[in-house]
């Protein structure tokens, strides 16, 4: 694939964002303590990175599984749907589920994630993400926990990438193009 010429900018560190998951994971840990019906979904492939760092300091019993469904690309009609390439393995019936996104940028993947998780009947429903952009919100909808709200820049680093490029990163950087 040919992408522009472009640089990373560092925008959180590596060190920044163990310390915001090592506090996500305890509000997450106290918010379902006492459960043994936990199942933490990562989207992929963006949230690979974060899942593992995540349930790592999750003080619960917990059960991972996989989701992953089609980006959209760049489609601007209004009813942009999402496919799933990659079903779950395990029933999530009357399970605690806690879905982890690594960007929440218009809110069309998420709401779409959740309207089909919500058709087989979690006993809990909640989301962590670890980026967010506001500024970009088409739909409504909000993850309970998040780790940084940053600016309507293209980011990559920490399992997310552009052109598939640049998952492998420590740290949390914006795109810059240039000449
Ligand atoms: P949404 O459906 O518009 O909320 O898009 C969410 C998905 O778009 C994220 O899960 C990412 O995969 C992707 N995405 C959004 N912003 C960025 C970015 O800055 N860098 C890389 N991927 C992004
Ligand atoms: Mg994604």
């Amino acid at each position: 694939m040919t992408t522009q010429n472009y640089v990373i900018d560092e925008m959180i560190s590596a060190k920044s964002i163990a310390a915001r998951v090592e506090a996500l994971a305890r509000e997450i840990s106290e918010h379902f303590a006492g459960t043994d019906k936990l199942v933490v979904i990562g989207l992929l492939r963006g949230s690979f990175v974060f899942i593992a760092d995540l349930v790592r300091e999750i003080d619960l019993p917990v059960e991972v599984d996989f989701l992953e469904v089609s980006s959209y690309g760049n489609s601007t009609e209004s009813s942009r749907e999402v496919r799933i390439l990659k079903d779950l393995r395990g029933e999530i019936e009357g399970r605690d589920v806690l879905v982890v996104e690594d960007i929440v940028d218009t809110g069309n993947t998420l709401s779409h994630v959740l309207a089909i998780l919500r058709t087989r009947n979690p006993a809990r429903l909640e989301v962590c993400a670890l980026l967010d952009k506001p500024s970009r919100r088409e739909v409504d909808v909000t993850a309970r926990w998040i780790g940084f709200e940053i600016p309507d820049k293209f980011v990559v680093g920490y399992g997310i990438d552009y052109a598939q490029r640049n998952r492998n990163l420590p740290h949390i950087g914006a795109v810059r193009f240039i000449a």
